[in-house]
């Protein structure tokens, strides 16, 4: 798939079958995401596969969205601790930017490989925590299951007119 093909097939997905993506596929996808940018090349984000179908029912179930992604086969978390990052000059932490980098990284690569996902941030993230004994340090923004989809969607659409956003020069 070509690169803008890819940005226009990305789509969340929310019904998938049972299907288990290959372990060539999750190491190709999570080395996309190492390649991705960071502060620094600090390189904080780490990433927790749950593959096991106990543990993947266990956080489906606390995420508690649970009309959605019944039979996901996989769930990737995105970790970071908030320590391997910086702090910009207005003193915000930036982490949570070097997180958003290295997911979408994972999520296009997904798709690049015919898979499906869906970025998930409403959720309990210390019972995520708790289940998959991530300590304390590290945050997680972010989930997305893995698999394949039962619901195939169309291109991206619905977005704001291109007009709108583009600023030349000056706001
Ligand atoms: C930061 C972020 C958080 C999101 N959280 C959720 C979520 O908790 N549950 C969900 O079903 N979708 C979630 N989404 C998916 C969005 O609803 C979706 O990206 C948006 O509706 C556009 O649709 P598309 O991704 O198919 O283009 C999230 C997306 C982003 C980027």
């Amino acid at each position: 798939m070509d690169f803008y093909e890819v940005i226009k097939n990305r789509r969340s997905h929310r019904f998938y079958t049972t299907e288990i993506p290959s372990d060539d596929q999750i190491e190709r996808i999570i080395n996309a995401a190492r390649l991705a940018p960071t502060w620094g090349n600090r390189q904080g984000m780490e990433y927790v596969i749950v593959k096991n179908p106990e543990l993947v029912k266990t956080v489906w179930e606390a995420i508690g969205q649970t009309e959605k992604f019944v039979n996901a086969p996989i769930f990737i978390v995105g970790i970071i601790p908030e320590s391997k990052s910086g702090i910009n000059n207005s003193g915000e932490k930036y982490y949570p930017v070097d997180f958003g980098i290295c997911f979408e990284h994972l999520i296009l690569t997904a798709t690049a490989e015919g898979l499906a996902t869906c970025w998930i941030g409403y959720f309990n993230e210390p019972k995520i925590k708790d289940i998959l004994n991530i300590p304390n340090r590290y945050r997680i923004l972010g989930l997305t299951p893995l698999g394949y989809t039962a619901k195939p969607k169309g291109e991206v659409r619905n977005r704001v007119p291109l007009e709108t956003i583009i600023h030349y020069d000056k706001f």
